[in-house]
């Protein structure tokens, strides 16, 4: 694997998955693969489980590990090209890539959608710095458009807590939130499920669908009840409206997964990639609830982080 930002860039989602689950069985099989070689760590927004997972997954493979949480500890970053930096901005995001350059093997980064110009998110205006200027593999840790670790771990849980040889339902749903929050999750939730053997549907109010890039033929059901009949999984995700950009439209319905609504599937185990507003997007019940496999969901983030980065260290290694 030479880099890690989409779907796009796993050879073959099956066999990540089966290694991803090795890897679970025996976190210490390749103590060794990383030694010598540095991960830098670049959090240009806030993480409790990424950059923890990203961390143990990367000392487990014996890597040297440099965690910088940019927006705290690092200089203020200049992004647009050509600015004549005599305000604020006192580093551009080029010159601190050439640096990280010269100090890493890998370089992750977490750089959130700025929510303000749907031109600069959909074109991934800071990832896309990274991928053009850095000479290392670029593993994303939450972009603008995609969450594609976050994604593998879905799949990894959705694998191992399958049951039967029905291929299982799976819906994502829109939850409330009290602010405008990204379609990052969504959106790569949606790229990822496309190339699982699942049924899956996605299910928002009206002015909340999802951008059909992402989305493509996968049905979008705007009746949430009638999306969850039968559901074996169900992901519960706040995004705001893409087409109104990072507008939240007002939703009269009650979207907040309950218990309640919950009867309708097959017993649906129920998934939330954290954090998660309790009582607003999903209720005490349900995320305390024995359908609940949110934990193991989180502690998945340790070895989707783990199978790529045993990937990129393979493609390293064989230079
Ligand atoms: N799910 C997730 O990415 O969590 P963090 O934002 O805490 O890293």
């Amino acid at each position: 694997m030479k880099k890690f930002t989409a779907v796009s860039d796993v050879d073959n989602l099956q066999e990540i998955i089966k290694k991803a689950l090795l890897i679970k069985e025996n976190p210490l099989s390749e103590p060794d693969k990383g030694k010598g070689k540095t991960i830098g760590l670049v959090f240009l927004n806030s993480s409790l489980r990424t950059r923890l997972s990203s961390q143990i997954a990367a000392q487990n493979l014996g890597l040297n590990v440099l965690t910088l949480n940019a927006a705290q500890e690092a200089w203020n970053l200049e992004f647009a090209d050509g600015a004549v930096m005599n305000g604020d901005t006192v580093e551009h995001i080029k010159d601190a890539i050439e640096v990280l350059n010269q100090y890493c093997d890998i370089i992750a980064v977490r750089c959130f959608a700025g929510m303000k110009n749907k031109e600069d998110d959909v074109n991934e205006s800071i990832l896309s710095q990274f991928e053009q200027h850095a000479k290392v593999p670029v593993i994303s840790l939450e972009s603008a458009t995609r969450h594609p670790l976050q994604s593998l771990a879905d799949c990894i849980t959705i694998t191992e807590n399958r049951t039967g040889e029905r291929k299982p339902k799976v819906v994502l749903t829109w939850a409330p939130h009290i602010k405008p929050i990204a379609q990052a999750v969504g959106n790569s939730f949606a790229e990822w499920m496309q190339e699982m053997e699942v049924d899956f549907v996605i299910t928002n109010p009206e002015g909340y669908d999802l951008d059909r890039n992402f989305t493509k033929a996968v049905p979008v059901i705007h009746d949430q009840d009638e999306a969850l009949k039968d559901a074996d999984f169900v992901y519960v995700k706040n995004w705001s409206s893409f087409d109104d950009y990072a507008a939240m439209p007002e939703v009269k319905e009650n979207w907040m997964l309950t218990n309640e609504k919950l009867e309708v599937t097959n017993d649906a185990k129920v998934m939330h990639c954290l954090p998660v507003r309790r009582n607003v997007e999903l209720s005490d019940e349900v995320m305390d609830g024995e359908n609940s496999i949110i934990y193991r969901q989180a502690k998945n983030r340790i070895f989707s982080a783990q199978a790529v980065f045993s990937e990129i260290l393979d493609e390293l290694n064989a230079k």
